[in-house]
């Protein structure tokens, strides 16, 4: 009996097939297990030398199950520790890494510098309906703002009864969703992607603008100029900046302005905020009461500041970007050449 269990013992490959050796010999239904039941009803003189063998059976198969098991164990885990070898002195796989693009880092530099003046972001659709683009910022069908816009018209088949819609020529329709959001007082900005028919060193089809809203109970023109003051002042990163506003004409301002900023251009290099030179930044003026009207804002209660910059005009000022046309070409040389990608 002794052999056969340790020769048992000695072959189970796994521990599973250790404890099927385990209880056959000293589970409760055992072979060992009942041979000690019978001692019960065994003469005590029997009992003695019997009970005795049996004890010492039992203890030495006992062993012999634990130190297999303890065998087992380790040939398990030298297996494992084989197989799931690792070299951590191995180099790393260079992974090519990318970067933001140029006009989002500006977008979210702009974003930040107005969230320091409690400007909120809006956002409005790209395909933009007619009335949102041109009607309710009081530019009416006939009106010859809209041919200067230069605008993409959505395609409608004929029979389509949906309003026509446009490829937003600007972010202004922006403000009279804000309006329409939350009603006054509103300070807002709307940075988006606007589109005109349009392609030349300083123009492509697609390009970026921020629009700036605020409305409320007596804002006026000075506020207008302040704020943007202290945005050029962080955007540019120079002690102070000069603006010079001129007198101009949007249809949803009045008065508008047109906003330049001084600057010097020696030996072609452009510097921001000081010399003879006035270059033009933006659009502004004071929110035209139709325009507050439309976005359902009484004109007699409140007023309002716009303002509207192109985000790739102020980048390329910003960095010394001749060509804006090279910030849609993906060219990592470009990129890399600005310090845009690593
Ligand atoms: N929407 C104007 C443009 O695209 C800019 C502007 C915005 C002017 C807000 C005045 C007020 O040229």
């Amino acid at each position: 009996l002794r052999s056969t269990y340790l020769d048992r013992i000695a072959a189970a490959g796994d521990e599973t097939a250790l404890e099927q050796v385990r209880l056959s010999a000293l589970g409760k239904k055992g072979e060992i297990s009942g041979l000690m039941k019978e001692l019960g009803r065994m003469t005590p003189e029997e009992r003695q030398t019997r009970g005795a063998a049996l004890n010492r059976l039992r203890d030495e198969v006992d062993a012999a199950l634990r130190a297999r098991r303890e065998g087992l164990e380790n040939a398990a885990l030298d297996q494992r520790l084989k197989s799931e070898w690792l070299d951590v002195t191995l180099p790393g796989r260079p992974r090519p890494r990318g970067t933001i693009h140029p006009v989002s880092q500006v977008t979210e530099e702009v974003t930040a510098i107005f969230a320091d003046m409690g400007f909120a972001v809006a956002e409005g659709p790209q395909i933009e309906s007619d009335w949102y683009n041109f009607d309710a910022l009081n530019i009416p069908p006939e009106h010859p703002a809209r041919q200067e816009h230069d605008t993409f018209f959505m395609h409608r088949d004929p029979g389509d009864d949906r309003p026509p819609h446009v490829l937003r020529t600007h972010t202004s329709p922006v403000q009279i969703r804000a309006m329409q959001a939350t009603g006054a007082p509103i300070r807002v900005i709307a940075p988006g992607r606007v589109y005109r028919m349009d392609m030349d060193q300083t123009h492509t089809p697609m390009f970026h603008q921020v629009e700036g809203l605020a409305i409320d109970r007596n804002i006026s023109m000075a506020q207008l100029k302040w704020t943007l003051e202290e945005f050029c002042r962080a955007f540019f990163e120079v002690p102070s900046v000069e603006l010079r506003f001129r007198a101009s004409h949007f249809p949803f301002t009045e008065p508008s302005a047109e906003v330049d900023i001084r600057c010097s251009w020696e030996g072609g290099t452009l510097k921001i905020g000081e010399g003879n030179s006035w270059l033009e930044i933006l659009g502004s003026g004071m929110v035209h009461p139709k325009v507050l009207k439309a976005g359902g804002i009484d004109p007699e209660q409140w007023q309002g500041f716009a303002f509207g910059m192109g985000i790739d005009r102020i980048a390329m000022l910003k960095y010394g970007i001749p060509d804006l046309r090279a910030f849609f070409e993906s060219d990592l040389r470009w990129l890399r050449h600005y310090g845009f990608a690593a």
